[in-house]
């Protein structure tokens, strides 16, 4: 399949948790590693999120940095119900950058009118096992919207799809030094694995410090 290079972007405790029971994750880590985030964005040129992060965290997604950017990635929503809000920031947002919006092919119709008629794009693929095919979604966005780079930010089952699939290339895992315990909520929810011998295997490339945090890069393996 021709697809987007995949990377995993993912912002822990040290614990490995990416919000609290209650969904709160903002912000886990400092403005050095949020800034390092943005730049990661401005070399991709497609950032997506599942619907629950839209609905909950209601992020703008777009490059914010210093120096001005030319291009701001297409930011891509998996959301099979098309539940995304009218008012979301990601919809007030579509001056500043392009938004996709994806949804099931059973998906309400008129949901998808009001989108299209406030600016964003949609598209249907079908469903997979855990939510919408993730391989359709990435040749609609790849052959339809020339996406070649594609950067994955959360929350944890969409991660948890991509790393199930074995899709994800590299990944750029922002660890802050707090801890967050066991109700929080894991960066990577379920992937159905039963072996040690079966796990995803990654390399590590890089770390770095950004102000309190550790910045670690990984490539996949094999
Ligand atoms: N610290 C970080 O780096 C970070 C980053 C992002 C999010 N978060 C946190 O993560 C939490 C949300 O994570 P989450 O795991 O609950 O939700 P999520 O991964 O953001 O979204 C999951 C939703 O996406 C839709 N979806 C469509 N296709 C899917 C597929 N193939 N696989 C998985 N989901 C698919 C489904 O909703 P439909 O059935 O409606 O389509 C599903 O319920 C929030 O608390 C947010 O603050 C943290």
């Amino acid at each position: 399949m021709n697809r987007p290079r995949i990377t995993l972007k993912i912002a822990t405790s040290l614990d490995g948790r990416i919000a609290t029971a209650a969904g709160e994750s903002r912000w886990i880590t400092g403005p050095e590693a949020r800034a390092a985030v943005h730049a990661l964005r401005a070399a991709h040129d497609g950032v997506l999120i599942g619907a629950e992060t839209a609905v909950i965290d209601d992020p703008e997604l777009t490059v914010r940095t210093e120096a001005a950017t030319a291009r701001q990635p297409l930011r891509v929503v998996l959301d099979s119900r098309l539940r995304l809000s009218p008012t979301s920031r990601l919809m007030r947002s579509l001056a500043l950058a392009p938004l996709l919006v994806i949804g099931a092919r059973d998906a309400d119709r008129t949901l998808a009118a009001r989108l299209e008629a406030a600016g964003a794009r949609v598209a249907h693929v079908p469903r997979g096992l855990d939510g919408l095919d993730v391989e359709a979604a990435l040749d609609v966005m790849h052959t339809a919207h020339g996406v070649d780079a594609l950067m994955v930010e959360g929350g944890g089952r969409i991660a948890a799809s991509f790393v199930k699939a074995r899709l994800v290339d590299r990944i750029e895992w922002f660890r802050a030094p707090i801890l967050l315990g066991g109700e929080g909520r894991p960066a990577i929810s379920a992937i159905a694995m039963a072996a040690l011998a079966d796990a995803p295997r990654f390399t590590r490339v890089a770390v770095r410090e950004v102000g309190p945090d550790l910045w670690e890069s990984y490539e996949r393996e094999g």
